[in-house]
């Protein structure tokens, strides 16, 4: 029967991805000897060749093979990058083999080297956001230090920039290694908090409404929240610090430092998960 044999076809299909999956890094790593090694370097490293080529010399796939989205390599192999030596690839490999040669990069392995992250953030990055990543004024940078991006979106942001900002892009101006390195660094920088001072803190400042964190009433938009654990750090910094609870609070609330209120926070959070 003809539906049948439709069926049949639909759940082969269904299939072949997984069963390719058990194989994927063995041809993976085949593909990509034959087709990018010679520019990319057997080992993810760049060959001499690779390093010649014009106008840009091709990429360290090493440094970032996790730093950066499936989606992303799966955009730049399938249709290239105009005007380098990154041809579409979609003429010579099929879209499972574009994943297996991306499952065989996602197994390469990187140890950056903070040092170097923090020698080239000083020299690329500090005369924006200031030699301790905390911004300089004036420049509308960002303060990174308190930031909320993760690994990876440090990483999209040096490499794509922002769109009509002072953040422009890197991706040229900075090897892979460079990129890696400096994204760990950042990533490093973030205020470590100390719910020993927060504590103290909170007694200062906040004890003479809410005697303790738990006496804290969530109101507003706050059907689905019923207490301060259920609230990400951002938006429990942002109920703090802004709108009518600095009206409520007063300069108490005001005038602490963004490291203070990251210490009350920690605290808040060790006295009501
Ligand atoms: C003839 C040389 C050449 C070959 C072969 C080649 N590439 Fe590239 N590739 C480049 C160059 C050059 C760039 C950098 C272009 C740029 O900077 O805009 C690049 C960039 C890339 C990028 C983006 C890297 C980054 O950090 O932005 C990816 C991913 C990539 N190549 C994957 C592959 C894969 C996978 C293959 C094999 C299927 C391959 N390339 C084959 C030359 C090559
Ligand atoms: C010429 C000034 C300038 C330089 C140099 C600069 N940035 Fe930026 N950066 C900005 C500005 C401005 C923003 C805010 C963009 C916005 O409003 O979205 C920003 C935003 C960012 C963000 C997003 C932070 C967040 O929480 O949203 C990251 C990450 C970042 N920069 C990292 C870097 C790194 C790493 C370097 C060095 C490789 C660098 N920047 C160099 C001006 C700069
Ligand atoms: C002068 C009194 C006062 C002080 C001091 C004060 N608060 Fe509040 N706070 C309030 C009032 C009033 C509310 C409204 C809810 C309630 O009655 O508990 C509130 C609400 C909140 C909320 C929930 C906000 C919302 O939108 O749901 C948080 C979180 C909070 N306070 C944290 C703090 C922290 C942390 C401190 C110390 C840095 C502090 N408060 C100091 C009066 C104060």
């Amino acid at each position: 029967m003809r539906i049948k044999q439709w069926i049949g076809a639909l759940a082969a299909l269904a299939i072949l991805p997984m069963a390719a999956s058990a194989a994927n890094t063995m041809d993976g790593k085949a593909l990509y000897q034959a087709n990018c090694a010679k520019c990319h370097g057997a080992t993810g490293e760049v060959s001499e060749y690779g390093k010649s080529l014009k106008p840009f010399p091709a990429r360290n796939h090493r440094a970032i093979a996790k730093l950066i989205s499936r989606d992303e390599m799966r955009r730049i192999i399938t249709y290239g990058i105009k005007g380098t030596a990154m041809t579409p690839k979609k003429y010579t490999l099929d879209a499972l083999e574009i994943e297996e040669v991306i499952d065989y990069i996602k197994t390469f392995d990187y140890t950056p080297d903070l040092a170097n992250g923090k020698k080239r953030f000083e020299a690329v990055c500090s005369s924006c956001h200031g030699m301790d990543g905390r911004a300089k004024t004036g420049v509308g940078a960002k303060n990174l230090v308190y930031t909320k991006l993760s690994l990876t979106e440090i990483v999209h942001t040096m490499r794509y920039g922002r769109p009509n900002t002072l953040m422009t892009s890197k991706r040229h101006q900075l090897s892979n290694p460079d990129i890696a390195d400096i994204a760990y660094y950042v990533d490093s920088l973030r205020y470590l908090a100390n719910p020993a001072n927060g504590k103290k803190l909170y007694a200062r400042n906040c004890a003479s409404c809410h005697a303790t964190p738990s006496d804290i009433k969530l109101i507003g938009n706050a059907a689905t929240t019923r207490s301060i654990s259920d609230l990400s750090d951002r938006l429990l910094d942002l109920r703090i610090r802004h709108g009518r609870h600095v009206d409520r609070a007063g300069k108490k609330v005001e005038k602490l430092s963004s490291d203070s209120i990251q210490d009350i926070m920690a605290y808040m959070r060790v006295s009501t998960h």
